[in-house]
């Protein structure tokens, strides 16, 4: 399969790169772009974007490989990522990694047989004041405790469509 952007990120691409003297700037942008149309960043897709920037794929590979934010191996329609830094920890996170394990049967870093679900502990999301949080993809899912977080998953599962951070989970 040829890696290409699509008409509409080929745009968004360009307008991206306008913004920046040196194409190397447009490095994490264009790497989010990326991995928002192939979901995640496959050695094709981490040399197509070096490509299209004009650097070595190394300097590319080391981007992916640093930053968390960015995918390195399908993790499933929903990437799961608990925090559990200090605040998290303290109000109940491994609570929550300890249901996760035991309603999706994954352990950290494991995606679900049926690709729906991942499980990935981070540290801190920046969002201490509403601890215990979890990233769901994008969205912020804030004040969880279990029962909530089953419900999430349970929605999640239905394919109910989080329409805000944290909404479902307020
Ligand atoms: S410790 Fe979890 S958001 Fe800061």
């Amino acid at each position: 399969m040829t890696i290409c952007f699509n008409p509409q990120n080929k745009l968004r691409f360009e307008n991206t790169l306008a913004k920046y003297e040196i194409k190397a700037s447009a490095l994490l942008p264009t790497l989010w772009l990326a991995q928002e149309q192939f979901e995640f960043l496959t050695p094709e897709v981490m040399d197509y974007v070096a490509q299209l920037l004009e650097m070595p794929p190394a300097h590319v590979y080391e981007a992916v490989t640093f930053y968390i934010m960015y995918k390195k191996r399908d993790m499933g329609k929903f990437c799961l990522q608990v925090c559990n830094n200090i605040t998290c920890s303290m109000m109940g996170s491994e609570d929550l990694i300890r249901l996760i394990k035991k309603e999706l049967h994954i352990g950290l870093n494991e995606v679900t047989e049926d690709k729906m679900f991942s499980l990935v502990p981070v540290q801190c999301l920046g969002s201490c004041d509403t601890a215990p949080v979890v990233q769901v993809n994008d969205d912020y899912c804030e004040n969880l405790n279990p029962e909530k977080l089953r419900e999430l998953i349970i929605k999640l599962r239905a394919g109910i469509v989080l329409e805000g951070p944290g909404i479902p989970c307020q």
